[in-house]
């Protein structure tokens, strides 16, 4: 059931591999790891990571050995903003991990421009845009790699669980040593029908407990696996509704744009809303916590849009920086999202739209 899903996701992700792993934290932290070990990156070699995004991003960064920079992001689509990107690149940079942030791909051929004139290496964050799409083309296959989760707020989901994306068939043998405690046999599963192993086990040594490297335990099991062919083949109804539910609220809150900025992305990307982003324009009467208590007591979710500079554990350890990123700063303390999953139906839809417009005339 895991290797069909590895296989399926990867090839809906138009990659030729997958590696399903039990988390999206995990998967980054493997990606940046089988990087480090497969292009010699020193410790402390650093990544590009947005200001914006959920902490397991730079996070895993850390895990890996590495050090998160951070780029500020782009007004209008909250991802990493190409143009800030090179005043943070020094001779110590090795990549970038773009976040493809609520389902809104990034600008691809801007970030790619950049990578390509510094030598990047690119690992794309997909934990939140699963089958999205930048100028035709799936988001995960731009970069040498991409990180998926499929823990249960996501679009695709196994419960737990993540997949990692490459079409490099030595970091893929890489990957699945480092989920497996470093194990040196890198077959996709001891029920391989090659038997690989087997074979090799009658004229040389076992592989299959011989440890190559410093690993972990990041697998997943069968039932997550068959959690996930589940999902896939019902992707088309889970993505379809999440867009039409999206362009529902979009429709519904036309009007409020004097003090919300709604979801704005070119015609060249299929954004696949993981959830509905709203931000509040700086000069509105009013603060975010004011528009979210409002929303809550009248049982509409809400999250704060993922703020990351502002985080207590990133305070202490990268020190006061968030005014240094004014993008991200606007974002940490306006910025906020509901859902627009496939579980809404209509008359919940219309509910968040009706609650959002009764706060505002309350304030105009
Ligand atoms: C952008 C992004 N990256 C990574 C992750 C981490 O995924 P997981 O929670 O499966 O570890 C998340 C999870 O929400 C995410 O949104």
């Amino acid at each position: 059931m895991v290797n069909r899903f590895e296989r399926e996701f990867a090839k809906l992700h138009e990659q030729r591999y997958g590696v399903a792993c039990n988390s999206g934290t995990s998967a980054l932290h493997v990606a940046l790891e089988a990087m480090k070990e497969k292009f010699g990156w020193a410790d402390e070699s650093e990544v590009l990571v947005p200001t914006i995004t959920f902490i397991a991003t730079s996070n895993a960064c850390i895990h890996a050995g590495l050090k998160p920079v951070f780029v500020d992001v782009d007004p209008i689509s909250y991802n990493m903003a190409a143009s800030c990107m090179e005043k943070h690149i020094t001779e110590r940079t090795v990549a970038a991990i773009p976040v493809h942030t609520f389902g809104q791909p990034c600008d691809m051929d801007a970030i790619l421009e950049v990578t390509r004139k510094y030598g990047l290496r690119v690992l794309e964050d997909c934990a939140e845009a699963h089958f999205a799409t930048y100028k035709g083309k799936k988001i995960g296959s731009f970069g040498n790699m991409a990180a998926f989760s499929t823990y249960v707020a996501h679009t695709i989901t196994t419960g737990i669980g993540g997949v990692i994306t490459t079409n490099d068939l030595t970091l893929t043998e890489i990957f699945r040593s480092l989920i497996a405690h470093g194990r040196a046999c890198t077959c996709e599963t001891c029920l391989d029908p090659r038997q690989v192993c087997k074979l090799r086990m009658q004229t040389e040594m076992d592989k299959r407990f011989m440890m190559v490297r410093m690993g972990y335990s990041y697998r997943i099991g069968e039932l997550e696996g068959a959690l996930g062919l589940g999902q896939l083949e019902n992707r088309d109804h889970i993505m379809n509704t999440r867009k039409e539910n999206a362009h529902y609220l979009s429709e519904g809150l036309q009007g409020t744009e004097k003090y919300l900025q709604l979801p704005e992305y070119p015609d060249y990307v299929d954004h696949s809303f993981m959830m509905y982003p709203i931000v509040i324009k700086k000069d509105a009467p009013f603060m975010r916590d004011e528009f979210t208590h409002f929303l809550e007591k009248n049982n509409i979710e809400t999250r704060p849009m993922l703020p990351l500079l502002n985080q207590p554990v990133y305070r202490e350890l990268f020190g006061e920086i968030e005014s240094d990123y004014p993008v991200a700063e606007w974002l940490d303390h306006y910025g906020l999202y509901v859902g627009c999953h496939h579980g809404l139906n209509r008359e919940q839809l219309d509910k968040i739209v009706a609650k959002i417009k009764e706060f505002l005339q309350n304030k105009v």
